[in-house]
């Protein structure tokens, strides 16, 4: 997991623009522009700059190339300002665990050096592939929230999860 550098923009134009992506998020526009990758790009290196990051690129270990993308001030859903688990994997790279690995590796960054106390996550009801991955991390399903926006799906109700840094 890095920052975003400017030549990660053909990559991500190609992989965010696909509507199996975006249709599962709150977040990412479609159709995805080359101007929607730079804004993203210019808003991720300043989260950097900050010294603090809470979004970052996933990229392939071996070749350093763009995949997708994750962060821990993800949409709520609900108008919580509690920190919310968000992340996105290019569909060729989708069924290899890796989304798993960058959800779990950004938990133990949140909980370990943002000193985060609770990660919530929502996913629209349909998303099973998505409710693995947080279960996997630790997450506990523990109710449902009111959308202030209705999911791609129209979907006005989302179940919610969350983990504790110290579980009782
Ligand atoms: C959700 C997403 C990140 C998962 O990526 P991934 O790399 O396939 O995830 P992983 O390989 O780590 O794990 C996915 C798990 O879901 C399972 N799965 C995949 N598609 C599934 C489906 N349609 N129904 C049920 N389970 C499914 C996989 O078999 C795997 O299970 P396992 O852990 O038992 O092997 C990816 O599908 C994606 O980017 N989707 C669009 C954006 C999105 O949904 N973001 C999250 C918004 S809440």
């Amino acid at each position: 997991m890095r920052s975003y550098r400017i030549n990660d923009l053909a990559d991500l134009v190609a992989l965010a623009g696909n509507w199996e992506i975006s249709r599962w998020t709150g977040t990412i526009p479609h159709p995805y522009t080359e101007t929607d990758g730079l804004d993203w790009i210019a808003k991720v290196q300043e989260n950097h700059a900050t010294g603090r990051p809470s979004r970052f690129a996933i990229a392939l270990k071996q070749t350093d190339r763009l995949i997708g993308g994750v962060g821990l001030d993800g949409s709520t859903g609900d108008g919580s300002e509690e920190p919310a688990l968000g992340y996105w994997l290019g569909q060729p790279y989708w069924g290899n665990g890796y989304a798993r690995e960058a959800a779990a590796a950004i938990i133990n960054y949140g909980f370990r050096v943002l000193s985060l106390e609770t990660i919530r996550a929502h996913t629209d009801p349909g998303n099973a592939a998505s409710q693995k991955v947080l279960l996997a991390c630790g997450l506990k399903r523990i109710g449902e929230i009111e959308l202030l926006q209705p999911t791609h799906s129209g979907e006005r109700h989302a179940p919610l999860f969350r983990i504790l840094r110290h579980e009782p």
